[in-house]
Protein backbone atom coordinates (compact mmCIF):
# COMPACT_ATOMS: atom_id res chain seq x y z
CA UNK A 1 0.00 0.00 0.00
CA UNK A 2 1.16 3.59 -0.87
CA UNK A 3 2.63 4.86 2.16
CA UNK A 4 2.35 8.78 3.13
CA UNK A 5 5.61 10.34 3.64
CA UNK A 6 6.47 13.42 5.04
CA UNK A 7 10.25 15.43 5.15
CA UNK A 8 11.58 17.46 7.92
CA UNK A 9 14.54 19.89 6.29
CA UNK A 10 16.18 22.86 7.36
CA UNK A 11 18.64 23.91 3.71
CA UNK A 12 19.38 23.04 0.44
CA UNK A 13 17.30 19.80 0.29
CA UNK A 14 19.20 18.06 -2.06
CA UNK A 15 18.32 14.47 0.43
CA UNK A 16 14.97 15.93 -0.13
CA UNK A 17 15.04 15.69 -4.01
CA UNK A 18 16.49 12.46 -4.34
CA UNK A 19 13.50 11.01 -2.44
CA UNK A 20 11.53 13.05 -4.42
CA UNK A 21 12.90 11.77 -7.90
CA UNK A 22 12.76 8.15 -6.72
CA UNK A 23 9.34 8.23 -5.79
CA UNK A 24 8.76 10.28 -9.69
CA UNK A 25 10.70 7.20 -10.71
CA UNK A 26 8.32 4.75 -9.33
CA UNK A 27 11.12 3.33 -6.87
CA UNK A 28 9.48 4.43 -3.50
CA UNK A 29 5.43 2.92 -2.82
CA UNK A 30 5.10 6.11 -1.28
CA UNK A 31 3.51 9.66 -1.82
CA UNK A 32 5.24 12.72 -0.25
CA UNK A 33 2.68 14.82 1.06
CA UNK A 34 4.72 17.46 2.97
CA UNK A 35 7.66 19.63 3.73
CA UNK A 36 8.28 20.78 7.12
CA UNK A 37 10.61 23.72 7.29
CA UNK A 38 11.93 25.40 10.29
CA UNK A 39 13.69 27.90 7.79
CA UNK A 40 11.51 30.39 5.42
CA UNK A 41 14.97 30.74 3.25
CA UNK A 42 15.24 27.18 3.37
CA UNK A 43 15.96 26.03 -0.59
CA UNK A 44 14.17 22.98 0.07
CA UNK A 45 10.84 24.97 0.10
CA UNK A 46 11.56 25.40 -3.64
CA UNK A 47 12.33 22.01 -4.63
CA UNK A 48 8.75 21.24 -2.68
CA UNK A 49 7.04 23.87 -4.94
CA UNK A 50 8.29 22.52 -8.56
CA UNK A 51 7.03 19.08 -7.17
CA UNK A 52 3.98 20.54 -6.10
CA UNK A 53 4.19 19.51 -2.38
CA UNK A 54 2.36 21.34 0.11
CA UNK A 55 4.91 22.77 2.33
CA UNK A 56 4.76 24.11 5.92
CA UNK A 57 6.60 26.76 7.83
CA UNK A 58 8.02 26.64 11.35
CA UNK A 59 9.66 29.33 11.78
CA UNK A 60 12.05 28.60 14.80
CA UNK A 61 13.07 32.53 15.04
CA UNK A 62 8.94 33.06 15.40
CA UNK A 63 8.58 31.54 18.64
CA UNK A 64 9.66 32.89 21.66
CA UNK A 65 11.26 29.76 23.03
CA UNK A 66 12.30 25.80 22.35
CA UNK A 67 9.31 24.44 23.75
CA UNK A 68 6.79 26.42 22.08
CA UNK A 69 8.30 26.12 18.66
CA UNK A 70 8.66 22.14 19.43
CA UNK A 71 4.69 22.32 20.35
CA UNK A 72 4.09 23.66 17.28
CA UNK A 73 6.21 21.41 15.40
CA UNK A 74 4.84 18.50 16.81
CA UNK A 75 1.07 19.97 16.32
CA UNK A 76 1.96 20.25 12.56
CA UNK A 77 3.65 16.65 12.27
CA UNK A 78 0.15 15.08 14.09
CA UNK A 79 -1.97 17.13 11.21
CA UNK A 80 0.05 15.43 8.11
CA UNK A 81 -0.63 12.27 9.42
CA UNK A 82 2.56 10.44 8.13
CA UNK A 83 3.38 7.32 7.82
CA UNK A 84 6.82 7.88 8.17
CA UNK A 85 8.82 11.18 8.94
CA UNK A 86 12.22 11.42 7.13
CA UNK A 87 14.11 13.94 8.68
CA UNK A 88 16.64 15.42 5.19
CA UNK A 89 18.79 17.94 6.83
CA UNK A 90 16.88 18.97 9.39
CA UNK A 91 19.98 20.78 11.76
CA UNK A 92 17.82 21.51 15.12
CA UNK A 93 17.91 18.41 18.12
CA UNK A 94 14.13 17.07 18.33
CA UNK A 95 12.53 17.05 22.05
CA UNK A 96 12.17 13.85 23.53
CA UNK A 97 7.82 14.04 23.79
CA UNK A 98 8.43 14.55 19.87
CA UNK A 99 10.52 11.27 19.24
CA UNK A 100 8.96 9.11 21.50
CA UNK A 101 5.57 9.99 19.89
CA UNK A 102 6.92 8.98 16.56
CA UNK A 103 9.32 6.06 17.51
CA UNK A 104 9.76 3.97 14.84
CA UNK A 105 8.12 6.75 12.42
CA UNK A 106 11.24 8.48 11.86
CA UNK A 107 14.16 8.45 10.04
CA UNK A 108 17.67 10.88 9.80
CA UNK A 109 20.24 10.91 7.41
CA UNK A 110 23.85 11.46 9.03
CA UNK A 111 26.92 12.22 6.88
CA UNK A 112 29.18 9.99 9.14
CA UNK A 113 29.89 5.98 10.03
CA UNK A 114 27.67 6.06 13.12
CA UNK A 115 28.30 5.56 16.06
CA UNK A 116 31.39 8.16 15.33
CA UNK A 117 31.04 12.15 14.88
CA UNK A 118 27.67 12.38 15.91
CA UNK A 119 26.13 16.45 16.25
CA UNK A 120 27.41 19.06 13.42
CA UNK A 121 30.00 19.25 11.05
CA UNK A 122 30.65 15.51 11.23
CA UNK A 123 32.82 15.53 7.74
CA UNK A 124 35.06 17.88 9.23
CA UNK A 125 35.42 15.80 12.60
CA UNK A 126 36.16 13.27 10.10
CA UNK A 127 38.87 14.82 8.45
CA UNK A 128 40.32 16.23 11.96
CA UNK A 129 40.16 13.04 13.72
CA UNK A 130 42.48 11.51 10.52
CA UNK A 131 39.86 8.82 9.68
CA UNK A 132 40.45 6.85 6.26
CA UNK A 133 36.98 5.81 5.78
CA UNK A 134 33.99 8.20 6.10
CA UNK A 135 30.55 7.55 4.90
CA UNK A 136 26.85 8.11 5.81
CA UNK A 137 24.13 6.53 7.85
CA UNK A 138 20.45 6.22 8.04
CA UNK A 139 18.74 5.71 11.01
CA UNK A 140 15.65 5.85 13.64
CA UNK A 141 15.38 8.73 15.04
CA UNK A 142 15.62 7.45 18.93
CA UNK A 143 16.03 10.02 22.30
CA UNK A 144 19.88 9.73 21.59
CA UNK A 145 21.58 12.25 19.14
CA UNK A 146 22.24 10.30 16.18
CA UNK A 147 21.89 7.46 18.20
CA UNK A 148 19.14 5.33 17.19
CA UNK A 149 18.93 1.80 15.50
CA UNK A 150 21.09 1.78 11.57
CA UNK A 151 19.60 0.75 8.75
CA UNK A 152 21.60 1.14 6.42
CA UNK A 153 25.55 3.05 5.50
CA UNK A 154 27.58 3.80 2.69
CA UNK A 155 31.21 4.43 3.06
CA UNK A 156 33.38 6.37 1.09
CA UNK A 157 37.57 6.79 0.79
CA UNK A 158 39.17 9.39 2.52
CA UNK A 159 42.34 10.85 0.32
CA UNK A 160 44.89 12.85 1.08
CA UNK A 161 44.49 16.36 0.29
CA UNK A 162 40.70 16.27 1.27
CA UNK A 163 39.08 19.12 3.46
CA UNK A 164 35.74 19.18 4.69
CA UNK A 165 34.13 20.21 1.23
CA UNK A 166 35.65 17.43 -1.01
CA UNK A 167 34.61 15.09 1.74
CA UNK A 168 31.08 16.19 2.56
CA UNK A 169 30.70 16.30 -1.47
CA UNK A 170 32.02 12.70 -1.65
CA UNK A 171 29.41 11.51 0.99
CA UNK A 172 26.51 13.48 -0.08
CA UNK A 173 26.62 11.40 -3.44
CA UNK A 174 25.94 8.23 -0.85
CA UNK A 175 23.30 10.07 1.09
CA UNK A 176 21.80 10.27 -1.99
CA UNK A 177 21.36 6.50 -2.55
CA UNK A 178 21.33 5.65 0.97
CA UNK A 179 18.50 7.88 2.18
CA UNK A 180 15.96 6.58 -0.85
CA UNK A 181 16.81 3.55 -0.31
CA UNK A 182 15.97 3.46 2.99
CA UNK A 183 12.79 5.14 2.72
CA UNK A 184 12.16 2.44 0.29
CA UNK A 185 13.03 -0.55 2.60
CA UNK A 186 10.32 1.22 5.33
CA UNK A 187 7.88 1.76 2.29
CA UNK A 188 7.99 -1.61 1.54
CA UNK A 189 7.08 -2.86 5.15
CA UNK A 190 10.88 -4.72 4.61
CA UNK A 191 12.35 -3.39 8.22
CA UNK A 192 11.52 -4.20 11.86
CA UNK A 193 13.43 -3.12 14.83
CA UNK A 194 15.03 -5.54 17.25
CA UNK A 195 16.54 -3.43 19.97
CA UNK A 196 19.17 -1.46 18.73
CA UNK A 197 19.45 -3.90 15.71
CA UNK A 198 17.43 -3.21 12.33
CA UNK A 199 16.25 -6.44 10.23
CA UNK A 200 15.76 -6.14 6.60
CA UNK A 201 13.75 -8.68 4.93
C1 LIG B 1 23.46 16.45 4.52
O1 LIG B 1 24.83 16.19 4.35
C2 LIG B 1 22.93 15.75 5.75
O2 LIG B 1 23.48 14.48 5.95
C3 LIG B 1 23.38 16.69 6.83
O3 LIG B 1 23.13 17.97 6.29
C4 LIG B 1 23.24 17.91 4.88
C5 LIG B 1 21.95 18.44 4.28
O4 LIG B 1 22.07 18.52 2.89
N1 LIG B 1 22.63 16.48 8.03
C6 LIG B 1 23.16 16.65 9.23
O5 LIG B 1 24.31 17.01 9.41
C7 LIG B 1 22.23 16.37 10.39
N2 LIG B 1 22.94 16.41 11.62
P1 LIG B 1 20.78 18.68 1.99
O6 LIG B 1 19.96 19.81 2.63
O7 LIG B 1 21.30 19.08 0.64
O8 LIG B 1 20.05 17.37 2.01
Amino acid sequence: MTKRIAVVASGRGSNFQAVIDAIGDGLIPARCVALITDNPKAFAIERARRADIPVTIVDYTSFPSREVYEKALLEVMRQVNADLFVLAGYMRILGKDLVREFAGEMVNIHPALLPSFTGLHAQRQAIQHGVKIAGCTVHFVDEHLDGGPIILQLCVPVFEGDDEASLAERILEEEHLALPEAVRLFCEDRLTIEGRIVRIR
